[in-house]
């Protein structure tokens, strides 16, 4: 039986009877639609921990006043027979005026880390996640929390939360689920029309020629970005918004791919932004012969 929490104390109550009772936390904080790139982090949480909380809250903060807030999908009995299907313990699914009883006057800023890609693309949008996530960190104290790299400026910005605000748990990030075309699941994909959706692999595949290009010896991060510009562009209902290569840990831009990078895009198909990335490690480079010593 999965255990439906609607408010702030039964939520509390239900994680201090846990603990009490010597028992480890997993928390997955989601906005719902729950789809199987949700489900692996229930199942990886599963694995670890002897407790596992789902988290099923849109968060009006993280939304632009023209974001898709409003027509954002919701299908809270569907997720709820998913999540107990796989033995989820508790959901906590709070009404917005139990999160937000009035405007928040208190936020947490992710500094420059909420500022660059979807950051800049998205203003706020960064606050209003780490606000969010803070929040549910204090209501339902997880030892474990589990994030995608679906949404790797996220999950950079939720680590060095917990680093710089000193909260006692640990986060967990785990791979991005997709579809069989290599499209990354996402609860916006529902948004697609049928033209769009045979287009959206592009994102996945631009991301894999970048990761043969490095792969196969390119440097230039420039060079790189060009060439998934042009992929992207080439496709009819696609319009980019970004393409970068960044460094794991500080989201900055990389001129010189010599170390493993974070390279990301950012497509809108019509008014539906999907984002993607993947972690690529440049081969080691072969010495150069001329730099060869031999002996005399
Ligand atoms: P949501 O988009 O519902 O995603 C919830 C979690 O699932 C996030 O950690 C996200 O990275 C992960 N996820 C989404 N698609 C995935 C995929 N294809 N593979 C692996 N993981 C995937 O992200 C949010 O909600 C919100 O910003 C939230 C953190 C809940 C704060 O409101």
């Amino acid at each position: 039986m999965t255990l439906v929490l609607r408010t702030i104390p039964a939520a509390r109550h239900w994680a201090q009877t846990e603990r009490t009772s010597g028992k480890t936390i997993g928390l997955v904080p989601t906005m719902g639609s729950i789809h199987e790139g949700h489900l692996s982090l229930v199942r990886r949480a599963l694995q670890s921990c002897d407790r596992v909380a789902v988290t099923i809250f849109i968060n009006p903060l993280q939304f632009g006043p023209e974001e898709d807030y409003e027509r954002y999908p919701r299908s809270f009995e569907r997720d709820r027979s998913l999540l107990e299907q796989e033995g989820v313990h508790a959901i906590f699914s709070p009404d917005v005026r139990v999160m937000y009883p009035s405007p928040p006057s208190t936020f947490v800023c992710a500094g420059k880390l909420g500022e660059t890609l979807d950051g800049a693309a998205r203003p706020g949008h960064f606050r209003g996640v780490a606000t969010v996530v803070a929040k549910l960190f204090h209501i339902l104290p997880p030892d474990r929390a589990f994030f995608g790299q679906k949404d790797a400026q996220q999950a950079v910005i939720v680590q060095r939360m917990v680093r710089d605000l000193n909260f006692p748990l640990e986060i967990e990030i785990c791979p991005t689920v997709r579809e069989p075309d290599g499209l990354a699941m996402s609860s916006r994909n529902v948004y697609l029309s049928a033209a769009e959706r045979a287009d959206a692999n592009i994102l996945y595949r631009s991301l894999k020629h970048a990761q043969n290009l490095i792969r196969s010896g390119v440097r230039d991060a420039a060079t790189v970005i060009i060439e998934m510009q042009e992929m992207i562009r080439g496709v009819h209902s696609a319009e980019l918004v970004y393409a970068s290569i960044m460094d794991l840990l500080s989201l900055e831009g990389v001129r010189e791919i010599d170390r493993e990078v974070l390279v990301a895009v950012a497509v809108r198909f019509g008014s539906t932004r999907l984002i993607d990335n993947l972690i690529v490690a440049p081969v080691p480079s072969e010495p150069h012969p001329a730099g060869k010593r031999t002996k005399k």
